[in-house]
């Protein structure tokens, strides 16, 4: 399933956009436990499109959480862009993320009190930068591409879940992050909507460089992906 499509990285650069060593994450105590992430090693190359499939429960959300910064680990080290994630403060990381990783959530996580292009421009907002009319332009033609640009004046609960999901992808992909993290985003979309989306996840990769590693448990998804790794009980099968 492997295809070749990334741009080869810019010399000086590593190729290297992530990488986990011996990731192992253990939820709960004593009965309750759960070993979610077993000892994971994996890099992520700069300007490819990865996939991870794997069974409910093999760790895949998990995996994406600790890869941005968002949960932390028991053991092991995630590097982004050549910085150990371990080695920053809680303000430090979250300035880190902001400025390098995108997400897109299993379950949207769009605030239910701003209009979808609040929510699109709101890490923009969160990093200071100033809304201008090239901004603004810049989220109306996210939402276009995405098909959802008669909607931006909704609120999330008015917006149907395969519309909240691509205002949720809009909205990681407001920032041009480098490193975009996608938990299922084609999860609620119909095929044709599905194809659109992947397409432009998939172009992002080739044509601006950004490296994407999106979760799926749909096969015809991940062929849109240059590399396709397998989970199964916190680990990489
Ligand atoms: N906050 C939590 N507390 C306790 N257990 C958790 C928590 N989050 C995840 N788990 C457990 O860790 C394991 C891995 O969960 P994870 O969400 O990473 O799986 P997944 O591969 O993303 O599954 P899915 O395909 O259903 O989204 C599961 O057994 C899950 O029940
Ligand atoms: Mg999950």
């Amino acid at each position: 399933m492997t295809r070749t499509l990334g741009n080869p990285p810019p010399a000086g650069r590593s190729m290297l956009a992530a990488g986990v060593r011996g990731l192992t994450k253990t939820y709960g105590r004593g009965e309750a436990q759960v070993h979610a992430l077993r000892g994971i090693d994996l890099d992520l190359r700069r300007g490819r499109f990865t996939a991870i499939m794997g069974p409910s429960g093999s760790g895949k959300s998990t995996l994406m959480h600790c890869l941005a910064g968002l949960d932390q680990a028991d053991g092991g080290t995630v590097t982004v862009a050549g910085t150990d994630l371990g080695s920053l403060d809680d303000d430090a990381l979250t300035v880190f993320r902001r400025e390098h990783v995108g997400f897109v959530f299993q379950s949207f996580n769009l605030l239910p009190m701003l209009t979808a292009a609040q929510n699109i421009l709101l890490p923009l907002e969160l990093g200071g930068a100033r809304i201008d009319d090239a901004t603004t332009a810049r989220a109306h033609a996210l939402a276009e591409t995405l098909g959802v640009a008669d909607r931006l004046g909704h609120r999330p609960a008015e917006l149907s879940g395969g519309q909240q999901q691509r205002v949720a992808i809009a909205r990681a992909l407001i920032t041009r992050p480098a490193l975009l993290f996608a938990d299922e985003p084609t999860g609620n979309l119909d095929s044709t909507t599905s194809a659109e989306v992947l397409e432009h996840l998939r172009r992002s990769v080739r044509e601006l460089g950004q490296t994407v590693v999106m979760v799926t448990h749909d096969r015809d998804a991940a062929g849109y992906a240059d590399d396709v790794v397998t989970m199964q009980d916190g680990r990489i099968a």
